[in-house]
């Protein structure tokens, strides 16, 4: 299996990270690896926030917490509820992909930013999580003012976000993927 192939298979959605931060040239190998995304027509309808401030990174959690804590939805609402939750599984870097509101194309095109990012860190042997959660507060009214502090530029929506850091264990075993999923015709 060659090195592409090995980092695909051995990514593991990690949910529990070391304290100690990643480095800056690995951040930036890893935005760069969102950045070479495809997208359609090659607009690039993205827009990266990194956050490596505890505080700003509690704050996002807890915010989610509280709306989780009123919701409908019972399996949003568990979260909420979950004292030893956090959305972001207290990792030291987090990456909010925002989309540009007018593209047709950018809950996809940040999808596929997203996944390189993820492959990048696995690659350099950081842990990482996709969290689609935060959406849930960032979409809401309430994240209006979350939106404002965090300098997300106007028409942008929050869309897909990652937790980023070193793992604190090593995932070996992938969650079971569904069989009989592919048709051929030759
Ligand atoms: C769109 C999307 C949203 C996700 N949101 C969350 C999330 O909010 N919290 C979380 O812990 N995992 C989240 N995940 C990770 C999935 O739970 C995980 O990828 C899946 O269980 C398969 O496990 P693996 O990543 O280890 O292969 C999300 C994944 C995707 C693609």
């Amino acid at each position: 299996m060659n090195e592409v192939l090995k980092v695909i298979r051995e990514r593991r959605s990690t949910r529990m990270f070391k304290s100690e931060q990643i480095k800056d040239e690995q951040l930036k190998e890893i935005l760069d690896a969102g950045i070479y995304a495809p997208s359609a027509t090659n607009k690039q309808p993205w827009h990266f926030t990194v956050i490596q401030n505890k505080e700003m990174i509690d704050l996002l959690s807890n915010g989610f917490k509280e709306l989780a804590k009123k919701s409908d939805n019972e399996y949003i609402k568990k979260f909420g509820e979950n004292k030893n939750f956090h959305v972001f599984y207290n990792a030291p870097t987090v990456i909010l992909i925002s989309g540009d509101e007018s593209n047709q194309m950018a809950v996809v095109d940040c999808a596929a930013a997203t996944e390189n990012m993820l492959l990048a860190a696995e690659s350099l042997g950081i842990g990482s999580c996709w969290v689609g959660f935060v959406a849930y507060l960032l979409n809401s009214e309430e994240g209006k003012e979350y939106l404002k502090k965090l300098g997300i530029p106007e028409g942008y929506k929050q869309i897909h976000s990652v937790a980023l850091g070193y793992k604190k264990v090593n995932i070996t075993n992938a969650p079971a993927r569904r069989e009989n999923i592919v048709n051929y015709i030759k």
